[in-house]
């Protein structure tokens, strides 16, 4: 959809990246670090200092003191970091229970692993996880389940309902989980963020994955981390010693120091819950339907009863026509169920908001 976009010169509300600028600070840190001559290869774990702040966020956020040493890696992103904790514990036959919609990168790291992704539909239209569905497709081949929250692409977010049926379930197996925090901090309307880290009987089987680039608005930095207990994070790291081995040096120093500056990741939250609320408000002029979404910079609309196509068939001629690009939620299914809903990412300057609202008012 974003070649389309570029194509069509279309507004791309589609592909998730913020159009405003990042922090200037977090530039000149960077420009700093590499002037100074911090611009060779540092530790294959990632730059130790950093990997001490990040504990330091974690203890503050989730009141649990991860080994900085032993138990996170710094990653080229969270989808390698997603990548290399499924290659790590994925064999041939194994099962991984995964929801959809789903990341798109979910199924084909599997798939490249010889694994089978065992897919469970969220249950639309608040993109809630049926339990009873997890527990009737959970056999001893199941290696794994992954979880997201809160959710790209639906924006739905995991309550302490959700981690207790989640703990009900792996109690005793062997099941290993996989959740994808990228957008720890992009959760609205006062709900608590209910991150592995807060629960030492889940992490001890996971691997958590985050990534700087939804953090500080720079999403082609491509730096994320890893967190998982030190068992599973020494195995983690013998596939990321001959993959990726060590990440940006200079960026890494400055993420050391400006993780410091907390306010800019804890005021993140109400500063998306805005541009969510500014969207939903001028989309008002459309006839698009807001699903609920408590989280991530994505807002679905429903167009069910406005036009009979199917969700890919409308985002094209949406961006053809309208010059608006979105995503056919239908593309995070493996099958494409069609339950005319489109993606759009909100993470924009209210001037791009106001013009892309403008020509699909006209739809
Ligand atoms: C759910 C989810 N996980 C992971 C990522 C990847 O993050 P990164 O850009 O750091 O690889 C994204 C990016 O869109 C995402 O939406």
């Amino acid at each position: 959809m974003s070649s389309l976009a570029v194509e069509h010169k279309a507004i791309n509300l589609g592909q998730g990246f913020p159009d405003y600028p990042m922090n200037e600070k977090l530039i000149s840190l960077v420009e700093q670090y590499m002037k100074s001559g911090h611009n060779q290869y540092v530790h294959m774990n990632g730059l130790p200092a950093l990997r001490n702040v990040v504990a330091d966020k974690v203890n503050g956020l989730y009141q649990h003191q991860i080994d900085p040493e032993k138990e996170i890696t710094i990653t080229p992103g969270g989808t390698y970091a997603i990548y290399t904790a499924l290659t790590t514990v994925l064999q041939p036959g194994d099962e991984v229970i995964v929801f959809e919609p789903a990341y798109d990168s979910y199924i084909p790291n599997i798939e490249i692993n010889g694994a089978t992704p065992i897919l469970i539909p969220l249950v639309y239209p608040d993109y809630k996880i049926d339990w009873n569905e997890v527990r009737k497709k959970i056999s001893p081949k199941t290696r794994m389940i992954m979880i997201n929250s809160p959710h790209n692409p639906s924006g739905s977010v995991l309550g302490k309902e959700d981690i207790k049926q989640l703990q009900n379930i792996v109690t005793g197996t062997d099941i290993f989980i996989l959740s994808d925090e990228v957008y720890e901090h992009l959760i609205f309307d006062d709900l608590q963020h209910e991150s592995i880290l807060r629960y030492p009987d889940l992490l001890e089987r996971s691997f958590v994955c985050f990534s700087f680039g939804k953090v500080y608005h720079c999403t082609g930095w491509k730096l994320g981390y890893c967190i998982a207990p030190a068992a599973l994070m020494n195995e983690f790291r013998k596939v990321h010693q001959f993959n990726c081995f060590t990440c940006n040096s200079p960026m890494q120093f400055a993420l050391a120091d400006f993780l410091n500056h907390k306010e800019s990741y804890l005021a993140l939250g109400s500063f998306l819950q805005k541009k969510r609320d500014y969207f939903i408000n001028i989309m008002g002029q459309t006839k698009f339907k807001p699903l609920p979404s408590h989280g991530s910079y994505f807002q679905l609309y429903s167009y069910e009863g406005i036009s009979d196509e199917s969700e890919k068939e409308l985002a094209i001629r949406l961006t053809k026509d309208f010059g608006v690009a979105t995503i056919p939620t239908s593309a995070f299914y493996k099958n494409s169920k069609d339950d005319k809903v489109l993606r759009f990412c909100f993470a924009k300057k209210e001037s791009t908001l106001e013009a892309a609202v403008e020509r699909l008012s006209k739809f």
